[in-house]
C-alpha cells in the first residue's frame, strides 16, 4: 500500500464507520452483504478488513482478516487477524474458499499484484468478490457524481477532522478504470458485475478461479 494511505487510514480509523455510514446513507453493509452471499461457505479471507465491519455480514465462515494498518485491526471483532498488504498474502496455495474486499482496491499499490496473489490463494474453483466505489458510466452522471463527492468527501473530512485526507479519497475515486476494464486481464474470471447506490457509484464483482 502507498504511505500516504497507510496514513491516512491510520488517522482515520476511529470515525472511519461511522462516515463511511453516513455517506453511504446506511447502505454500505448491504453493498457488502450482496457480494458476500454470492459467495460459497468455508474459508474466507477478508483482505482489507478494516476495522472488521463486515463481520456480521460472514456467517458461518471462518474468516481471516487481513490489512496493514494495526490501528484499524486492532478495533476489529474478528480473532484471526493477520498484519500484511494484499500484494503479498502471508498463505499458502489454494487454502482459502473465497476472498472478499470492499473499498480496498483504490488504495492497493499493486492491482495486478493483487489479483495474482488472490489467485493464488484461492482454491481451485474458489471464488472472489469485490465491492469499491466508482464513477457511473453515463458522461451525465459522472459529472454529477464529480461534484457530489467534492461537497460531501470534505465535509466528511471536517467530521472525521482529516480534510485533506477525505480530499485525497474524492481524487481517487478516478483513478480507476470500471470493472469490467479493471478485471479483464486477471487470472480470475471476471464472472458478474453489478451495481449499487446513488446513479450505480458502487460496484461488485464476482471472480472465478477456474
Ligand atoms: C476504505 S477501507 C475499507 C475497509 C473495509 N474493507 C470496509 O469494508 O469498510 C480500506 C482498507 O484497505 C486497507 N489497505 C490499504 N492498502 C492495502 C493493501 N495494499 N492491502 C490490503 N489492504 C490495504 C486500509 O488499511 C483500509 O483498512
Amino acid at each position: 500500500m502507498s504511505e500516504q494511505s497507510d496514513a491516512i487510514f491510520a488517522r482515520i480509523a476511529r470515525r472511519y464507520d461511522l462516515i463511511n455510514t453516513l455517506l453511504s446513507a446506511g447502505r454500505d453493509q448491504a453493498w457488502r452483504r450482496s457480494a458476500v452471499e454470492r459467495l460459497p461457505p468455508g474459508r474466507l479471507l477478508d483482505l482489507g478488513s478494516g476495522t472488521g465491519v463486515a463481520a456480521p455480514v460472514f456467517g458461518e465462515r471462518q474468516v481471516v482478516a487481513l490489512d496493514p494498518v494495526r490501528e484499524m485491526l486492532s478495533l476489529s471483532s474478528i480473532s484471526h487477524r493477520v498484519a500484511a498488504v494484499g500484494e503479498s498474502l502471508p498463505f499458502s496455495d489454494d487454502s482459502f474458499d473465497s476472498v472478499f474486499s470492499a473499498f480496498v482496491f483504490r488504495n492497493l499499490t499493486s492491482i495486478d499484484r493483487t489479483l495474482s496473489e488472490m489467485h493464488r490463494v484461492l482454491r481451485p474453483r474458489g471464488m472472489a468478490a469485490v465491492v469499491d466505489l466508482g464513477r457511473p458510466t453515463h458522461s451525465l452522471a459522472r459529472s454529477i457524481s464529480r461534484l457530489g463527492t467534492a461537497i460531501t468527501l470534505p465535509l466528511a473530512g471536517l467530521i472525521a477532522r482529516a480534510p485533506a485526507d477525505y480530499w485525497y479519497l474524492h481524487q481517487s475515486l478516478d483513478k480507476l478504470p470500471p470493472p469490467e476494464e479493471l478485471f479483464a486481464q486477471s487470472r480470475l474470471r471476471l464472472g458478474s458485475v453489478w451495481r449499487m447506490g446513488l446513479f450505480g457509484f458502487v460496484y461488485g464483482a464476482l471472480l472465478h478461479k477456474d
